[in-house]
């Protein structure tokens, strides 16, 4: 019996952060279409669900340097023999109203969000190019990204600086038949909004969500899964927002 043929069979994936909540979501997805995914965080130790991803192997990626992406994106096309696939996925948010954020709290979001992003598009794109057509990058944006929040003036410049960078990709490699789109996610159930949907606040952020209830990480995977695939060619320099309507 032959195995069943996923629409990405053949393309080789690298998602950045993917250690926990999104970014590992996206890779069990592409995963499940049928790529071959290189899961990469910041930790040595490969997180205990990769084992359960057909395919998939671990490698360590620090997204604040760029020396760091440049030897994963390499062990990574050593390893698979390919690159066709690119999600920036990896992120922080340090919060804090304008006049009590430290500088070093502005320069850390933006090199891990924003500076990582153009860092491993830059050591990947050679590898895209050769997968012409099939190649594809999908930036994690945010809602805050567009709409601004109190309290994330870093982070919110950071996915904003993901727009710029997307629109400019696109039209860069177009011509070559890579397409490069953003994702901005609302809020989503992952360690990264736990204080943000506990609590007193959480009926208050449900009463602004048009659909009435916080994504999943599945919601948000589910959108990426859909760049990457063929049927999606046609789309290139677009965010696709998965937020519940909370921004429209
Ligand atoms: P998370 O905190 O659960 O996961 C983030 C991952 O990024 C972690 O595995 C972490 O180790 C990794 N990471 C942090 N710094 C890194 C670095 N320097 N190099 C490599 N990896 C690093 O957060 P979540 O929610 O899964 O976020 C994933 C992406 O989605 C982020 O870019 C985030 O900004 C974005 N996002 C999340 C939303 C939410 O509501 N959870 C909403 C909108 C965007």
């Amino acid at each position: 019996m032959t195995a069943e043929k996923g629409p990405l069979d053949g393309r080789v994936a690298m998602v950045t952060g993917a250690a926990q909540g999104i970014g590992l979501e996206i890779a069990r997805l592409l995963a499940g279409s049928g790529a071959v995914v290189a899961l990469t965080d910041l930790s040595a130790d490969p997180p205990a669900a990769v084992d359960g991803i057909a395919g998939a192997a671990y490698f360590q990626c620090d997204v604040s340097d760029a020396k760091s992406i440049d030897s994963a994106v390499s062990a990574v096309v050593e390893r698979f023999g390919a690159l066709h696939i690119l999600v920036n996925n990896a992120g922080i948010a340090i919060d804090g109203l304008l006049m009590r954020m430290k500088p070093s709290d502005w320069e850390k979001t933006l090199a891990v969000n924003l500076s990582g992003a153009y860092h491993c598009c830059k050591a990947a794109v050679r590898h895209l190019l050769k997968a012409r057509e099939s190649g594809r990058i999908v930036n994690i944006s945010s809602v805050v990204g567009e709409q601004g929040n109190v309290g994330q003036v870093a982070y919110s410049a950071s996915k904003a600086g993901l727009l710029g960078v997307t629109r400019t990709l696109a039209r860069e490699l177009a011509s070559r038949g890579v397409t490069v789109n953003a994702v901005a996610p609302g809020f989503i159930a992952t360690a990264m909004t736990d204080e943000h949907v506990q609590g007193e606040n959480r009926e208050k952020l449900l009463a602004s969500i048009p659909l009435g209830r916080i994504g999943t990480t599945s919601d948000v995977a589910e959108a990426v899964r859909f760049l990457c695939l063929p049927a999606a060619a046609y789309i290139t320099g677009q965010v696709l927002r998965v937020n519940g309507g909370l921004y429209m």
